[in-house]
């Protein structure tokens, strides 16, 4: 299990991310933050340089924020940004967003993820980073850290449906992961879709938005609801045996 290295192309990834798509990988990312005002226990997976933390605070003021990034640098560079703000204009890193985020450098394929701890769960252009096998492993693991009734959020490229779209996609995600791996080994090849595996989660899409024909989307999921508790057999004759009818026996 040998991680990326994003470190090298940490300090250059928002440049030439505004040479190659300008400003919509951004959109990508906030497209739906304002959806996100309510959620107070977040994990952010793959945070990269921060770009995305510092919206999501700025539009929630109350979330506790948990980000895991294998890269030291991206760390760094998203600690800075999430902390930006104070006021002083030095980009000293002790703004309001400071407090509420912890950071993990680590590969997230080898944490042990809480049950049941956040009500939202982010993803932005990190599902890409996986090739089939270790996606069908990380997905499973990560939905456990979701509450019953939480959301997922998942900014990625999609092929887009149509010949030409679905041709023209494929030829820029082949040169986009020759790319990635020979700059950070990244150890996947091609793009997989990760919704069949959050569907057999019991994920089920809540909202969408799309760019490109659909080849930048931000998606929604939302976790099963907790099943309703179970009546015991005691409880339920304890019903029978006294008081009146009630209309759900
Ligand atoms: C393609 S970049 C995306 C960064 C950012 N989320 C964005 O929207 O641009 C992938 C990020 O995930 C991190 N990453 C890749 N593989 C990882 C892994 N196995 N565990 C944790 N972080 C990983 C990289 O360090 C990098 O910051």
């Amino acid at each position: 299990m040998t991680p990326p290295r994003f470190d090298a192309l940490a300090p250059h990834y928002a440049w030439i991310e505004a040479a190659s798509f300008g400003g919509l990988l951004q959109w990508c990312r906030t497209a739906l933050v304002e959806d996100l005002a309510d959620a107070r226990r977040v994990l952010i997976l793959g945070e990269g340089d921060g770009r995305f933390v510092r919206a999501f605070l700025a539009h929630n003021p109350a979330a506790r924020v948990h980000v895991v990034d294998v890269s030291p640098t991206m760390v760094a560079l998203a600690r800075r940004r999430a902390g930006s703000g104070c006021g002083c204009g030095s980009g000293c890193g002790s703004g309001p967003g400071r407090e509420r985020v912890t950071w993990q450098v680590a590969d997230a394929r080898a944490v042990e993820y809480p049950r049941a701890e956040y009500d939202l769960i982010v993803t932005n252009f990190f599902l890409d980073c996986f090739g089939p096998d270790d996606l069908a492993r990380l997905i499973p693991r990560v939905a456990v850290a979701l509450q019953p009734g939480g959301r997922w959020l998942v900014g990625d490229f999609r092929v887009p449906p149509g010949r030409l779209a679905g041709a023209a996609s494929r030829v820029l995600l082949a040169a986009m992961y020759g790319f990635f791996r020979l700059t950070t080994r990244l150890p996947a090849s091609r793009l997989v879709d990760p919704r069949p595996l959050l569907l057999a989660r019991g994920l089920t899409p809540l909202r969408a938005e799309s760019r490109l024909g659909g080849f930048l989307t931000s998606e929604l999921w939302s976790s099963p609801p907790a099943p309703s508790t179970p009546i015991h057999r005691e409880e339920r004759s304890a019903l029978h045996d006294e008081g009146p009818e009630h209309p759900w026996r």
